[in-house]
């Protein structure tokens, strides 16, 4: 079955504060975004990739794909106002041919070989399946918004979710569809909605978002103590 990537590169950064649009600031030499384009562009079982651009970096991006011969690119379209409605975007763009949709924070830059291929893998087999890593931390649930403890989570059934994400076409659709009006921070929220079980497969922890200017120095410093 074709996969087509879905990369998404449409946030407007606010908690990433400098100059340089955070996408593409520079991490080991490289801009962030290409991280993870290159790695997709490398990988045999991905079949061409949409890249999700706000249009402040359109342009910018579209020089980067051209002259990194990021060849499997086959559109930049623009994204919406929250990350779900980038992704409607870049379904939209999808051509009829694929059957597997992988969706990536274009700001995850070090997403391994084996990541996308076990992602792949557990979407064909069973419809939807995100890369993850168990919690680490002590999470505890506040009374509303204030900040007091009203509960402490079983961590051992706790998992930070990160992606790629990987679907079933139609699995995807479907949940946009029926679902696509409720706020979700990630995809599969809009697949569990639907019933259709997703898979937890696993990622890193060097599977890093990079948010925050804190984030974009412990990505770099982990190029240099060559961790990914
Ligand atoms: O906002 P968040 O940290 O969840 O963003 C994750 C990824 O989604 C980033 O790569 C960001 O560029 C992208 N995004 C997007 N469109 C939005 C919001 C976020 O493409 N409206």
């Amino acid at each position: 079955m074709r996969v087509t990537a879905i990369v998404l590169a449409a946030g407007k950064g606010e908690r990433f504060d400098a100059a340089v649009p955070k996408l593409l600031v520079r991490i080991g030499g490289k801009p962030l975004i290409a991280w993870s384009l290159r790695q997709l562009q490398r990988h045999r079982g991905v079949g061409d990739i949409i890249v999700v651009s706000s249009p402040f970096i359109a342009a910018r991006l579209e020089r980067l794909v051209r002259a990194s011969r990021f060849t499997k690119v086959r559109s930049i379209v623009f994204g919406g106002e929250r990350r779900q409605d980038s992704v409607l975007q870049g379904l939209g763009a999808v051509g009829r041919e694929s059957g597997i949709v992988l969706v990536h924070d274009g700001a995850r830059p070090f997403v391994s070989h084996g990541m996308v291929t076990s992602v792949l893998s557990a979407a064909a087999k069973h419809g939807a399946a995100v890369v993850g890593v168990p919690v680490k931390a002590t999470i505890k649930e506040s009374k509303g918004a204030g900040p007091v403890v009203k509960r402490t989570l079983d961590r051992s059934r706790l998992w930070e979710i990160q992606t790629p994400q990987a679907f079933r076409k139609a699995v995807l659709e479907r949940a946009f569809q029926r679902f696509g009006k409720v706020a979700v921070t990630d995809d599969a929220g809009l697949v569990e909605k639907l019933g259709v079980a997703v898979r937890i497969v696993p990622g890193r922890y060097s599977n890093i978002k990079v948010t925050t200017r804190e984030d974009a120095q412990f990505a770099r410093a982990l190029v240099r103590e060559g961790a990914v």
